[in-house]
């Protein structure tokens, strides 16, 4: 099992779709073990999304994550951080394909909605600092024996 970070993003909270966007992840069989809403600061964001530093959209994406609250949703599943990614669709709403969150119900390439960890060592120092050392909650859910095949590990 792999646990990944999600943030709804201030459009998908001012556009009131936390709901939605967190209901795709949880029928698609995801367990939420984390969750929680807040505003983000600088400091904190410069460490998220420390790789675009160097980038020209830097200081925009910076602006606009903190512009409002945000979700912050560890899920956790098999798999997990390449199905939300898949999930989520291509960067650019614009672009991301239909079935996607972003393709369908983004259109702006810097609005979209979603971030996902994109790797395992990226979901792990995300989680650390959204969630902390025990901000994660382990817990058994009751119908895993009908979202996975229980009877060879977990399939
Ligand atoms: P995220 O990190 O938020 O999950 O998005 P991502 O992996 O799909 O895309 P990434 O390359 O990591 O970019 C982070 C966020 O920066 C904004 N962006 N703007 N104007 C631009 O060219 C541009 N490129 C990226 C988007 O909000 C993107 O999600
Ligand atoms: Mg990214």
């Amino acid at each position: 099992m792999e646990t990944t970070l999600v943030l709804v993003k201030p459009d998908g909270v001012q556009r009131r779709l936390v709901g939605r966007i967190l209901a795709r992840f949880e029928e698609k069989g995801l367990q939420v073990v984390g969750l929680r809403l807040r505003m983000l600061d600088r400091p904190l964001l410069e460490r998220h999304y420390g790789a675009h530093r160097s980038k020209p959209f830097y200081e925009g994406l910076v602006a606009y994550m903190a512009s409002s609250p945000v979700v912050a949703v560890a899920l956790r599943g098999k798999n997990a951080v390449a199905v939300v990614r898949k999930m989520m669709g291509a960067t650019f709403g614009s672009k991301a394909e239909p079935g996607t969150i972003r393709g369908d119900f983004a259109v702006s390439d810097g609005f979209n909605l979603v971030h996902g960890s994109d790797s395992p060592e990226a979901a792990a120092k995300e989680l650390e600092l959204f969630f902390g050392a025990d901000g994660v909650v382990d817990w058994r859910p009751g119908d895993m024996e009908w979202v996975y095949d229980v009877s060879d590990g977990a399939r």
